[in-house]
């Protein structure tokens, strides 16, 4: 059966060929694993909790509805944890829609006490997971406002890719972008004519960024990057030595030079979505192995 299930994970395993599978977490509906023909494609902690009592510090976590920590300017979402709860909640799995498509719902029933008190709104998340082909992964989310009124929200696919050293690696796409730097002083800057590269911490949110865009290394590309227009910014992010560091579940404390997130959403500002509308986004990553 090309789509399997235990009571924590469901496992996606392309009908041709037993190595290319992936398998998600139904807390966070967190993609832990993507393997073409046996080959990881995301990073994933050694020290990640697996067990629901922290997000899964790898793979797909998926941020909703408030990205980043509550900063006390947005008292809609300024009692929720930071990146919201998606990734902290117990998703159901709705079932497989064809033997390469799973999918994963979340209603203010899945929350708990806490959380739906500290964002008191009706909504419906329908996450779609999809092998969509022998080196193609599609991650796809609706947001639902069955209510009466309408709520503002973020959303972030917050992917952990693998690469083999993250110094060689170079993102292409983003020439000219203005960016917001979260790193030490921080503020407004411009990318210029040079891909991003990493040798130190990086925090930005790139906004309203090209919806295609690739991660080589040495000149070879890794992934070619392919967001919907729904998914109008994209933070980069490596933790680099200090950070890595002081986190308690990221290991091996050396592993930020074998990932880069490089996460696809809308987070510049809230989104707002009017009572009885729907908003969707959808994510597909192509491999290059
Ligand atoms: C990124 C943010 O999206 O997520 C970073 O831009 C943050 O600021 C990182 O450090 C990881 O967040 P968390 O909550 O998983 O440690």
């Amino acid at each position: 059966m090309p789509v399997t299930s235990d009571s924590t994970t469901v496992t996606i395993t392309d009908a041709k060929n037993p190595n290319t599978s992936v398998k998600i977490l139904n807390y966070g509906a967190t993609v832990l694993s993507w393997k073409v023909d046996g080959k990881e494609q995301l990073w994933l902690s050694e020290a990640s909790k697996l067990d629901g009592s922290k997000a899964v510090r790898g793979g797909i976590p998926l941020v909703f509805p408030r990205f980043g920590p509550a900063k006390g300017n947005h008292p809609d979402t300024d009692k929720l944890p930071q990146h919201g709860f998606a990734r902290n909640s117990h998703w159901e799995f709705l079932g497989q829609v064809d033997e390469a498509t799973a999918q994963f719902g979340l209603g203010p029933e899945n929350l708990d006490a806490d959380l739906k008190a500290a964002w008191d709104h009706d909504f419906s998340l329908i996450y779609t997971v999809k092998l969509a082909g022998p080196d193609a992964l599609q991650v796809s989310l609706d947001v639902v406002n069955p209510g009466t009124a309408p709520f503002d929200f973020n959303v972030l696919l917050h992917t952990y890719y693998r690469v083999p050293e993250v110094t060689d690696v170079s993102v292409q796409g983003f020439n000219d972008l203005a960016f917001v730097d979260k790193v030490g002083a921080g503020g407004e800057k411009k990318q210029g004519q040079s891909p991003i590269t990493i040798n130190e911490e990086v925090d930005r949110i790139y906004k309203d960024t090209p919806k295609t865009a690739t991660i080589e290394s040495k000149g070879k590309t890794l992934f070619t990057v392919t967001a919907s227009e729904s998914l109008k910014d994209t933070v980069v992010w490596n933790p680099w030595t200090e950070k890595a560091r002081g986190m308690s579940d990221f290991e091996p404390k050396d592993g930020f030079h074998q990932m880069i997130c490089v996460e696809n959403g809308y987070v510049a500002q809230f989104n707002k979505l009017p009572a009885g509308e729907k908003w969707n986004c959808a994510l597909d990553i192509k491999a290059h192995i």
